[in-house]
């Protein structure tokens, strides 16, 4: 793997210092009041927002891309974890990390041989991870993890949210742990809710990304409370 710049490396140690953690997928927020609802998590104590970028090509959904980032970064100092579900992730990484991202996930479907590009978003300073859907073989993936600061385990085929959980992501999750200890941070997205956080936090999971469980919620504060009550501590 190559050297992690300083900001990567500081980036990595904050993820690791507040795991497990809840990232909110701003999927389902009101983007009609996008500031409101950033200040609003903030106030929940959130320590990094999920901002998930579809392109209509690699998932039948179309999203929002660099001008919501870099609005986002305009109004918080929250980290932004960036999944990429698009096709050409080598032709629009660099424009999510102009755009302010801290990490940024791309799916191992789309590039199979992604070394040069986690290399090169890393080497921008922003922590590179390679997402996996719950249909795709582990053994695309696994021998890439060593060059990756993150990997996200998809517990639903991406491109939408509301969808419910495949436990398939809990062994995945284990193998992965098993494989390569606590230095790796492992990002769990898809139906995470009160029912499944527990299992995805007692199966090595760091980075639980929520969507509806928290934005089709009246109060984005209790929804957190709740979901923290069910996390257990990962590793
Ligand atoms: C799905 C996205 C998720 C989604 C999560 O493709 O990557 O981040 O918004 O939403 P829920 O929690 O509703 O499954
Ligand atoms: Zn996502």
């Amino acid at each position: 793997m190559s050297e992690p710049s300083t900001r990567v490396q500081k980036t990595i140690a904050t993820m690791r210092s507040v795991r497990p953690t809840i990232l909110p997928s701003l999927l389902l927020c009101d983007f009609a009041n996008l500031e409101k609802e950033v200040h609003s998590l903030e106030e929940a104590g959130v320590e990094c927002l999920h901002l998930d970028v579809m392109d209509g090509n690699f998932v039948p959904n179309m999203s929002y891309g660099m001008p919501i980032v870099s609005a986002i970064r305009k109004v918080t100092d929250l980290m932004l974890d960036v999944h990429l579900m698009i096709r050409e992730p080598n032709i629009y990484a660099p424009q999510f990390v102009d755009s302010g991202a801290d990490l940024i996930t791309f799916h191992i479907e789309a590039s199979p041989a992604p070394t040069d590009l986690l290399a090169k978003i890393r080497s921008q300073g922003v922590a590179a991870g390679l997402a996996i859907n719950p249909s795709t073989d582990m053994g695309l993936l696994l021998p890439f993890v060593g060059e990756c600061d993150l990997v996200l385990v998809m517990s639903v085929e991406a491109g939408f949210g509301g969808q419910s959980f495949n436990p398939i992501a809990l062994n995945r999750l284990s193998e992965l742990r098993k494989m390569h200890g606590a230095d790796l941070l492992l990002e769990v997205d898809g139906g995470v809710n009160e029912t499944t956080v527990g299992q995805c936090t007692a199966h090595g999971a760091d980075l639980l990304v929520v969507g509806s469980a928290i934005f089709r919620q009246a109060d984005y504060c209790q929804a957190m409370t709740r979901l923290r009550r069910e996390m257990q501590p990962s590793r």
